[in-house]
């Protein structure tokens, strides 16, 4: 059984101070849902003061990104331990616009995977299509090199304490929600080749998040897949009563 997860990556978006208020005010508004995990993902300024004001509370505190060493003259760069630091439990890794704006690949992905297990920090790995590669029915070939080479060199048991995030790139931002049955099925290819390539065990317990244009109006029919296990917010997750209806429709029935 695999407990649901919504994780809101805030992005560029909220200061110090509002960050805090954010995490507060979700925290009430969250304390009674149970049988959800709740992950808002600051900016890397906020991140010390979200997970203050997160204490106590059933959210855990996600970084946007981190670089592989441990420390040394790499300019602008933050580690994992330093993530833990502040107050992280979690880190997203890969998401498309680092891929598409910052020139991460599936090779720094692996590596990143690595330096976030090092700190104790729990991945959540982004994967997706662009509309292109879509469009040329190649989603299920680049969702398999994806997982085949951000993955590579990871057992079972190391499957297991990570996340997957399904993101199709056209959906991001653009309101155009993959349906259901997209999502669904895209899950389902996921689900199977994890099972096929860290055994079925892993493959079963390994959560996938699906992402792009989640709001409090689509989550239920998403959630419902069976392979869809929660969700990868992002402008829905800047305004905590939105966020939090989305955690509360994500309850298992
Ligand atoms: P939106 O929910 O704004 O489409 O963003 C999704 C996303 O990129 C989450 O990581």
């Amino acid at each position: 059984m695999r407990t649901p997860l919504i994780a809101g990556n805030w992005k560029m978006f909220k200061t110090v101070a509002e960050a805090a208020a954010a995490v507060r005010q979700l925290g009430e508004l969250v304390s009674g849902v149970t049988g959800v995990d709740v992950v808002v993902a600051p900016t890397f300024t906020a991140i010390h003061a979200a997970a203050q004001a997160a204490s106590g509370t059933r959210i855990g505190i996600a970084g946007q990104n981190l670089y592989w060493e441990k420390e040394g003259a790499f300019t602008g760069e933050i580690s994992g331990g330093m993530l833990k630091e502040a107050g992280a439990a979690w880190v997203i890794i890969g998401h498309s616009e680092r891929r598409a704006l910052f020139g991460e690949t599936d090779l720094t992905v692996n590596r990143k995977i690595g330096a976030a297990f090092a700190s104790a920090l729990t991945p959540i790995v982004c994967i997706g299509e662009t509309l292109d590669q879509r469009e040329r029915h190649e989603t299920f070939d680049v969702l398999d090199t994806q997982i085949r080479q951000g993955l590579e060199g990871l057992t079972g048991n190391d499957l297991v304490r990570l996340v997957i995030a399904y993101e199709p790139v056209w959906a991001i931002g653009t309101g155009r929600t993959a349906s259901p049955a997209q999502a669904g099925e895209a899950h389902a290819h996921i689900r199977t080749r994890l099972r096929q390539w860290f055994g079925a065990d892993a493959g079963d317990q390994c959560r996938i998040l699906y992402g792009g244009s989640v709001k409090p109006e689509n989550i239920a029919e998403l959630i419902a897949q069976p392979d869809v296990d929660g969700g990868l917010v992002g402008g829905a997750s800047l305004d905590p009563k939105g966020f939090a209806e989305i955690v509360r429709k994500a309850r298992p029935a």
